[in-house]
């Protein structure tokens, strides 16, 4: 049996062993305001009406041009949306809503600190300041259509007002996660070819004021070094018109926003309309190699995902006020906090800081305070804030009418404590399983139609058609109840086009495994693959397991192993880096790092947190390893590879299984008895 295989078999088994949960049914009152109460949508989505059935989506934007092709596939399988169509998502989100809800609150703003006030941008206001900043970028960044401008800001009001400047004039953004490093970021300046970078000086978190612009000097440093100048970093600042930064700004080349913004006051600029097909942003995620992936958007396909399954999923209406507790440097942010939540209207939260400061109870102060009514998270935070403030929800006068779950598999028990605590019995939940490849929801219950059932993401969306294989490619049988690797026959609207600049590295991970003709220009012949193994019960619902490939989800957020190793081996001393997911009460999954060293260098607690170090640096802390190992040797197989599967048994306390096959047996219970 093979490494692969034993990983195989183990994911059926958590299948075999998962008790299937009981229905829950929205309530009377969910239903009578339900956005999608037709139970008919699934016939009307179906294989015989792809892909015309989108146009409902696309018939949810205004288009400068309306679309002749709804899916062109002459290029396949970069497939395009929409064509011929011309579109503007900036003008979408915003302009389009003027004539009605101009006085509406757009964004709440809210900061860490309690203390300080909350900013509450209408859409009036949220035009202007757009406005006025894609003057700046056209004018004097010097930024056009089809440019990219990196983005490494802080949740703030300033992230999305960046995002929707860009856009109205066709700037493809690449917003990289605030959390993640200068060096983190400058790789994806150097992949992007940016070069404008746009930051903030500061933010807070956990109550702390941190110096973010230090990072930005990092970032286009060491971009230099790999070839790409940046000629200006464009600087918001915290509070404006002061300095929270004891980093210098580099004369030339750094300006406060703020202050160039004056010379913009009062400008207006008209929304490029942009090809349907034309880049909105880069996302960037990891994958099985080390490098990741900017995954490309489309403007009028993304958008017009995005709008739809915000509003039959995520049964938004203009009046809601709606609160995604993501983070907008990840994909869940840019669909449903930024472009699905502002292209229909509704009043989205952005808060600055974490979740539990300056105590468990903040998140309901927060939905009390701005009466918010749809609520979306992850299991992570659901966990922490089970475990921290169980009781705190009751204490606050909120009431949801929907919750969202995603990023990871939410146990039942956990599903069961916000349904009953959070949602006060009151809410339905969606658990919504989709990537950052895949624009927006994939499986979700619709809220009005499918029941809920914990654990389960359910069925897949209107005009999804999800397939399992097995590993030689066969399909699995309906329902069947066996583990597999879940695949999507169709394309639709919210895919990305491709990874940026590297096509071929597009088809090979995604395409290449279960496609049936790589000549073909059918769709029928080209399954997405999604790199995740799930079962499907006998009711049609899918279990999602988890991923197939060398990547750990921690809290609800996607790290290659092989960048976390690729950054240990940075370490002089090391001579081999092995990382494996170890289960977390609260983050799902932590990296266990373990680390052999070159001949001639010791073990000791200063070089383990020189490694430690090493990955916050690379990457950012959120891939800070949980223990770093150094271990005299590696277990290995005989033709020399790291026996990743064995470590990861050690390191869960599980059995090893049969390691007498390895190259150096041995070395297995040393490494045991060192990690009990
Ligand atoms: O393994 C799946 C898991 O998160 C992966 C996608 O991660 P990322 O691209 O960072 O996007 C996160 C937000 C969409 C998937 O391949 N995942 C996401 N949502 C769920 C999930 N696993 C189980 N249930 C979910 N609801």
């Amino acid at each position: 049996m093979t490494e692969k295989d034993i990983t195989h078999v183990s994911e059926a088994q958590i299948a075999v062993h998962w008790q299937e949960e009981d229905y829950f049914y929205p309530s009377m009152q969910f239903i009578a305001q339900a956005n999608m109460t037709d139970p008919a949508i699934y016939e009307k989505f179906s294989l015989d009406n792809f892909p015309n059935c989108y146009k409902a989506y696309a018939d949810l934007l205004e288009w400068d041009e309306y679309w002749h092709t709804i899916l062109d596939t002459s290029d396949a399988p970069c497939w395009k949306w929409f064509v011929g169509g011309r579109i503007n998502a900036s003008h979408n989100c915003i302009d389009r809503h003027l004539a009605k809800n101009r006085n509406k609150t757009a964004i709440h703003f809210v900061p860490e600190l309690e203390e300080e006030k909350v900013e509450h941008i209408t859409y009036q206001e949220l035009w202007v300041r757009v406005n006025e900043f894609t003057a700046l970028l056209r004018d004097f960044a010097g930024l056009k259509a089809g440019d990219r401008a990196t983005l490494h800001m802080p949740m703030s009001a300033e992230l999305p007002i960046t995002m929707l400047a860009c856009a109205r004039l066709g700037v493809i953004h690449s917003e990289v996660f605030g959390g993640f490093s200068g060096r983190a970021c400058a790789d994806r300046i150097v992949d992007s070819k940016s070069n404008v970078l746009i930051t903030m000086d500061a933010y807070y978190r956990s109550g702390t004021l941190l110096d973010h612009k230090k990072n930005a000097d990092i970032a286009v440093e060491l971009a230099a070094k790999d070839g790409q100048t940046v000629n200006k970093v464009l600087v918001w600042q915290r509070y404006p018109g002061k300095s929270s930064t004891p980093t210098p700004m580099v004369k030339g080349r750094d300006f406060f926003i703020n202050e160039e913004l004056k010379r913009f006051y009062g400008k207006r600029v008209k929304p490029v309309s942009m090809p349907a097909e034309a880049p909105l942003f880069l996302m960037y995620t990891s994958g099985t190699t080390g490098k990741p992936k900017g995954c490309q958007h489309s403007t009028g396909g993304y958008l017009a995902y995005v709008t739809g399954t915000s509003k039959f999923v995520q049964d938004i209406h203009p009046e809601d006020v709606y609160w995604c507790m993501a983070d907008i440097g990840w994909i869940t942010g840019h669909s449903y906090i930024v472009y699905g939540p502002l292209s229909l209207c509704a009043s989205t939260v952005i808060y600055e800081g974490v979740p539990n400061y300056p105590d468990a109870g903040r998140p309901w102060r927060i939905a009390q305070d701005l009466g918010v009514n749809i609520f979306h998270t992850a299991p992570t935070a659901i966990r922490a804030l089970r475990k921290i403030g169980p009781d705190e929800p009751a204490k606050y006068n909120y009431h949801f009418k929907h919750m969202t779950t995603v990023g990871e598999p939410i146990e039942p028990e956990v599903w069961k404590w916000y349904y009953k605590e959070v949602g006060k019995g009151e809410a339905i939940i969606v658990d919504t399983w989709w990537q950052t490849e895949t624009g927006g929801f994939l499986c979700s219950t619709l809220p009005a139609i499918t029941p809920m059932k914990p654990g389960s993401a359910g069925p897949s969306l209107p005009g999804i058609h999800p397939v399992i294989y097995d590993e030689d490619g066969n399909e699995l049988p309906a329902g069947c109840g066996r583990a597999g690797n879940i695949c999507i026959r169709n394309p639709w609207p919210g895919g990305f086009q491709t990874i940026w600049g590297d096509r071929n590295r597009f088809v090979q991970n995604y395409y290449a495994r279960y496609c049936k003709d790589p000549k073909s220009k059918r769709w029928q012949d080209w399954p997405y693959l999604t790199g995740d193994a799930a079962v499907q019960a006998k009711d049609g619902y899918y279990r999602i397991l988890g991923r197939i490939d060398d990547v750990i989800n921690v809290s609800g957020h996607r790290l290659g192993t092989k960048e976390i190793e690729s950054a240990a081996l940075i370490v002089p001393e090391v001579a081999e880096a092995a990382v494996v997911p170890v289960a977390h009460e609260i983050k799902g999954k932590e990296p266990d790092l373990y680390i052999a060293l070159k001949p001639g260098f010791d073990a000791s607690p200063e070089l383990e947190k020189k490694i430690s170090d090493a990955v916050c640096n690379e990457i950012g802390k959120i891939a800070k390893p949980r223990r770093v190992w150094i271990v005299k040797d590696m277990p290995k197989t005989r033709s020399g590879k790291i026996m990743r599967r064995v470590l990861a048994a050690i390191s869960n306390k599980k059995d090893v299984g049969d390691v007498t096959t390895l190259a150096n047996p041995n070395i297995v219970d040393e490494i045991k008895a060192m990690v009990k």
